[in-house]
């Protein structure tokens, strides 16, 4: 039988992590056994008010008992992470998605080499307590700005110590992370994983330039700036109902679709977390989401509705 795709779950521990950051322990109300999940996926939890919010797990991939969610608090938070932070307690029962993966461990790598800033550490935990379970070779660089903000540092000294390499910028007198020269050691044969703050990912993604992209892996926070100064109209036309809309410029599919009543589930908007993730059967998507790898935005067989437009005339999607 398939897993189901929502889950009602109670909030079984919750804890300070570091500076502005809980973690949430989740456990099935019956104590059942929760669908399994693979290193880097996250949840997506429904909040008051339609809010959706994805979160990652940062737990051990091979516990079915629990899911355990970092969630940081967004300074210019929109009510996800203060809702979390405020209202949720001991006990507080939330409706979250059944786990998914926009950012998976590459199994068959040689060596992994992890570079988390701030509260991007929470997947990539998950990952690097899957690499010691199986005793595969890796190591972080860690960047916050200060001990305080630091979650799982006692973890991950316990974990593996000399493996573990932090930059606290507090105490380096506002020097920042030297990128590239701590990649310049890296084995071009390692796959790069990276999540935390937009000039960290941006700086990963200059030193790696020349690295084979399908070994640079990134999950984003924040999405890429887009020159929507060309932009055209273009058709898009619902299979199942052969309905055709125009999307004009500075209108996204998905708003076009709300425009019309067509419910399709979202979160971000923003091409981050995949919620739109649609099937593409005929066109050519221009992609604007920090989902898709590059091998997956080449096979143009699927879009994200919220931000990638077309090429081409028209587009034909499975709706
Ligand atoms: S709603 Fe998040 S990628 Fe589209």
């Amino acid at each position: 039988m398939a897993p189901p795709d929502r889950l009602t779950l109670k909030v079984s521990a919750i804890h300070c992590e570091a500076r502005d950051v809980l973690v949430l322990e989740l456990r099935d109300p019956d104590g059942g056994a929760l669908p399994p999940f693979t290193p880097g996926a996250h949840l997506e939890i429904q909040l008051p008010g339609g809010l959706i919010r994805h979160y990652s797990l940062c737990n051990d991939p091979a516990e079915r008992d629990r899911y355990c969610l970092g969630v940081g608090l967004a300074r210019d938070s929109r009510g996800g992470s203060r809702y979390i932070h405020q209202q949720v307690r001991l006990g507080t029962q939330l409706t979250v998605s059944a786990p998914r993966n926009n950012f998976p461990l590459e199994l068959a790598a040689e060596d992994y080499v992890f570079i988390a800033g701030g509260i991007g550490i929470t997947p990539i935990m998950a990952m690097i307590r899957s690499c010691v379970a199986t005793n595969r070779r890796w190591q972080l660089f860690y960047c916050t700005r200060n001990r305080q903000r630091t979650a799982f540092y006692e973890d991950l000294r316990a974990l593996a110590p000399d493996r573990c390499h932090f930059h606290f910028d507090d105490e380096q007198e506002g020097r920042l992370f030297d990128v590239a020269a701590a990649l310049g050691k890296v084995p071009g044969t390692a796959h790069l994983y990276t999540c935390g703050p937009e000039p960290l990912m941006k700086a990963v993604e200059a030193a790696a330039a020349d690295r084979p992209p399908d070994r640079v892996h990134f999950e984003w926070f924040t999405a890429a700036a887009v020159d929507t100064t060309a932009d055209t109209p273009f058709t898009v036309i619902l299979r199942d109902s052969g309905t055709r809309y125009e999307v004009p410029p500075g209108r996204s599919i998905l708003e076009v679709l709300e425009d019309h009543g067509a419910g399709v589930p979202y979160s971000c908007r923003e091409g981050l977390c995949g919620t739109c993730r649609t099937t593409v059967l005929a066109g050519q998507p221009d992609h604007r989401d920090s989902v898709l790898s590059a091998a997956e935005r080449a096979s143009n067989s699927e879009m994200m509705i919220c931000v990638s437009r077309a090429r081409s005339a028209t587009l034909e999607l499975e709706l």
